[in-house]
């Protein structure tokens, strides 16, 4: 039987330090890029991909998520009353009928991969996708976005798949870093995997980018590993003791990837998104050539 991606698990406990002092008070994930919050991007590119439950693995203080995707029966109501049309679709199609959303709290933030594991039991035995919301993947210019070019790859090979970039080598130490045989041009057969090593450790210069496709059975692995870097529970050290047992490939996607868990990412993600948003864009670009650089 042949397996498909049908699931998607958010972790959005994390603390958003990074990002103070906007994150004080409401999560990173809510922050808005143009127009929409970084996690309503990253559960529109599960969504086009082919996946329809989508697990948001929570924590306190995490409820504006909860409420973006709920339904907002007094504002829908207002801009139906008001006819608002456009905006009602907007507001609407935040969640479309098809998609279910399902919460599940990470009572402590024990690292990237006790988070996965939280939704250990509503993946059971089926693949799913991770998606780090504060990586903002854009595909290609009338292309796949990015987590819909490695369903296809799990389609086609049926092992897990890890979205991969270079990475300049003084920054080895922010990703998780793999190493392996080139199966083809995009495609690399994972032989070895760490977690943030420093530049004379790395194995290569391939950074893993906040996007997976995952085997059921790397939730075994996870569980067993002892804590890692930093003291948390590592997602790369579950992965890597997957290796062992299972084929794991990195995919070197076509499309751009925004750190939008750092101050410098987030703007440069506002500033270009911003310039080829349909409504935004032309008067955007305006203001832009105007300023005295
Ligand atoms: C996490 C992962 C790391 C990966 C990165 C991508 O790190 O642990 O392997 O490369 O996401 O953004 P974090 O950025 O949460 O420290």
């Amino acid at each position: 039987m042949r397996l498909a991606v049908k699931k998607a698990i958010f972790p959005v406990a994390g603390l958003g330090t990074r990002f103070l002092p906007a994150t004080k008070a409401q999560p990173k994930e809510m922050l808005p890029v143009v127009d929409k919050p970084l996690i309503q991007y990253a559960v529109e590119e599960a969504y086009a991909a082919g996946v329809r439950e989508m697990i948001f693995v929570t924590g306190r203080h995490k409820r504006p998520i909860e409420d973006h995707f709920d339904m907002t029966f007094e504002l829908e109501l207002a801009l139906e009353q008001s006819g608002k049309r456009e905006l009602l679709e907007v507001v609407r199609s935040i969640k479309p009928d098809d998609m279910e959303c399902i919460y599940v709290r990470q009572a402590q933030a024990l690292g990237l991969g006790h988070a996965v594991l939280c939704a250990q039991r509503l993946v059971g035995a089926e693949p799913f996708a991770v998606l780090l919301a504060d990586d903002l993947m854009v595909g290609p210019a009338g292309g796949k976005p990015v987590l819909a070019q490695m369903v296809e790859q799990f389609d086609e090979w049926q092992a897990s798949i890890l979205a991969v970039q270079e990475v300049p080598a003084e920054h080895t130490r922010r990703y998780g870093i793999v190493a392996g045989h080139a199966v083809n041009d995009r495609l690399v057969d994972v032989t070895q995997m760490v977690e943030k090593p420093a530049p004379e450790q790395a194995p290569s210069r391939l950074g893993v980018a906040g996007r997976y496709i995952l085997t059921a059975g790397v939730m075994r692995e996870i569980a067993a590993q002892p804590r890692g870097v930093g003291g948390e529970i590592q997602l790369t050290d579950g992965i890597a003791s997957l290796l062992r047992r299972e084929k794991v490939f990195a995919y070197r996607y076509d499309g751009k990837r925004y750190d939008c868990g750092s101050k410098e990412g987030f703007l440069e993600a506002n500033v270009e998104l911003a310039l080829v948003h349909p409504e935004l864009g032309p008067g955007f670009r305006e203001f832009l050539r105007g300023l005295e650089l």
